[in-house]
């Protein structure tokens, strides 16, 4: 008995000492679906690089369409293909890496037209891949830890519906995390809306493939950077913000790369001190990952 008084102080004291730590330390998050050769999603998870998987994309749903999974050349879904990946989801969750549907994508077939259309598809998300049932549920039997938005085609209406439809599920058990992709220019065209409501716990802001001159680093200048990350960081109210990033120069055409050495020297010094939202970095995508090894170049410094 004594002894068990005299230790709580001190398990109390590293507790909190690792609390500490952990808070200045961030997590890297990754989408994984959209390239056949990257490999698994539980070779991802045990690469140990990553926080967050967001399986990419849900493709199509909306508009009274069937939702259709679309993970290019891993698996196919309208014959039941994809259910194996149940097995490898529960791979991340047993490392304590969060597992997510990412919605939308830079293609694809997807829109809400109404609150009763944003409720269905709540629905649709809860019964196939969240805690409830469905004898058709895409990938197995595993519960995803949440819903990631990534909708890219400026049509926002009925997102603020569907997230708060999402978080209602929350009260059942297990939280549903909720999680969005926004463009970098401020405010984002396709979820602006949906952010407001401040149910979002991460966002991730994509700075690549937009205009330099409003929000993206090139060649050294992360000003245009840094100023729209300090708006994101502070009129949006979320959980915690991650920088987006691509993992290669051909992961975004369009630019945005920043090699690890500039990126852990320069921008993300500027970035922490900037916003103590801060939460990691995202890196689009596994793929350009495995390839470029982004993520385990700079890692050390997120
Ligand atoms: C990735 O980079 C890190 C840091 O330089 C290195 O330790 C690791 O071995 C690299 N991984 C691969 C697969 O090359």
């Amino acid at each position: 008995m004594a002894a068990k008084l005299k230790l709580s102080p001190l398990i109390a004291f590293i507790l909190l000492a690792g609390m500490a730590g952990m808070s200045r330390a961030g997590n890297i998050a990754v989408y994984w679906g959209q390239n056949g050769k990257e490999g698994t999603l539980a070779d991802a998870c045990n690469s140990g690089l990553y926080a967050y998987v967001m399986i990419a994309f849900l493709s199509t749903f909306g508009n009274g369409q069937t939702p259709v999974l679309n993970l290019a050349g891993h698996c196919n879904p309208r014959s039941g293909g994809c259910t194996g990946i149940s097995s490898y989801i529960q791979t991340c969750q047993s490392r304590n890496i969060k597992v997510l549907l990412s919605l939308g994508g830079g293609s694809g077939s997807y829109g809400l037209s109404s609150k009763d259309d944003a409720r269905s598809v709540a629905d649709y998300l809860w019964k196939n891949f969240l805690g409830g049932s469905s004898s058709s549920r895409p990938l197995g039997s595993a519960v995803l830890d949440g819903i990631d938005f990534d909708i890219e085609n400026g049509k926002s209406a009925h997102y603020d519906e569907l997230a708060t439809f999402l978080s209602q599920h929350s009260s059942q058990g297990k939280k549903v995390i909720l999680t969005a992709a926004p463009q970098c220019p401020y405010p984002d065209a396709s979820l602006g809306p949906a952010l407001k409501t401040g149910l979002f716990d991460n966002v991730w802001v994509q700075f690549y493939n937009n205009p330099r001159a409003s929000c993206q680093y090139a060649s050294g200048d992360d000003r245009n950077l840094l100023r729209a990350w300090r708006t994101w960081t502070s009129s949006v109210k979320a959980g915690s913000f991650y920088l987006g990033l691509p993992a290669s120069p051909d992961a975004a055409r369009s630019g945005g790369y920043i090699p690890p050495g500039d990126l852990t020297s320069k921008v993300l010094p500027g970035v922490k001190a900037a916003a103590s939202n801060y939460g990691g970095i995202m890196v689009w995508n596994r793929y350009y990952d495995v390839q470029n090894n982004y993520s385990g170049q700079v890692k050390g410094s997120v």
